[in-house]
């Protein structure tokens, strides 16, 4: 029988790309997001491998919780579980700081995290078997100049993995985390709200990481063998020194 994979975020980026490892490498999937439409032409794209699809938004617990009771039977067992929603609202010093984006980043990053996988841990504890892998960032591990609440965001993904594995361990589930640093996909477009150019510019005069780039690391750490948990990767272009630092030609 085919191991299951869910991965948040899967309509683009790291979570799609993430997607399409694991499918090739025999898992079928629930991929979640709120485009419908992307999500749909995933699981087009991935045929024959077995998907089922979860439209919700993981700031929202009810829907998170309905989301998760409404798996059909053969999807219900998860092994892998990749936490990997989430973006950047805004690049401000904190005292010109929108709220309503600390609102997006902590609900979206932080809670919903928290949520997905309150939601697919009775699941996993009752089988004693799983595996989580948290999507943190470089951002999670030293704090840079206007990034304030993003970075507080994944520095909590970060302790809330550390927490998770302690508390999991009597229940023979894994949990690891992945920690990035500059990947192209529309992390930037999201954070700059549209803002193309400025978006782009984010990712010139070097090479940044694919989202295919993550996924190879994050195929390998659920591929090992099960008494192996590669617990903690920070994955970074080879022209990235520190957060914000980028040897740009
Ligand atoms: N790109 C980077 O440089 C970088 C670096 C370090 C860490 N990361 C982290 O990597 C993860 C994936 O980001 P990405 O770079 O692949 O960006 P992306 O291309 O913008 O993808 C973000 C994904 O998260 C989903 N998502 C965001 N908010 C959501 C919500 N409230 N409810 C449900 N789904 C939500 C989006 O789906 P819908 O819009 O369809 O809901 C989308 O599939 C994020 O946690 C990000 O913080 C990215």
């Amino acid at each position: 029988m085919k191991k299951t994979a869910f991965i948040t975020g899967a309509s683009s980026g790291i979570g799609r790309a993430t997607a399409v490892a694991l499918a090739k490498s025999g898992f079928q999937l629930v991929i979640t997001g709120r485009r419908a439409e992307r999500l749909q032409e995933l699981a087009q794209e991935l045929a024959p491998t077995p998907v089922h699809i979860l439209t919700f938004d993981v700031r929202d617990r009810a829907a998170v919780e309905a989301a998760v009771a409404s798996l059909p039977t053969d999807f219900q067992a998860v092994d892998v579980l990749v936490n990997n929603a989430g973006n950047a609202h805004g690049l401000a010093p904190i005292q010109d700081g929108e709220p309503n984006d600390w609102d997006l980043m902590l609900d979206g990053n932080v809670k919903g995290l928290l949520y997905v996988s309150r939601a697919l841990l009775p699941g996993m504890t009752q089988r004693k078997q799983g595996h989580i892998i948290n999507i943190g960032s470089i951002a999670g591990l030293e704090a840079y100049a206007n990034g304030n609440v993003y970075c507080a965001s994944k520095a909590a993904v970060h302790a809330l993995t550390k927490g998770m594995r302690i508390d999991l361990l009597p229940q023979h589930i894994k949990v690891a985390e992945v920690n990035p640093g500059a990947v192209e996909t529309e992390f930037s477009e999201v954070r700059f709200k549209g803002d193309s150019e400025r978006a782009a510019k984010v990712y010139q005069g070097y090479e940044p990481l694919r989202a295919e780039d993550v996924a190879d690391v994050i195929h390998f750490m659920v591929t090992r063998p099960p008494h192996v948990n590669v617990a903690e990767v920070l994955l970074l272009p080879a022209a990235q020194g520190a957060a914000t630092l980028i040897n740009k030609e």
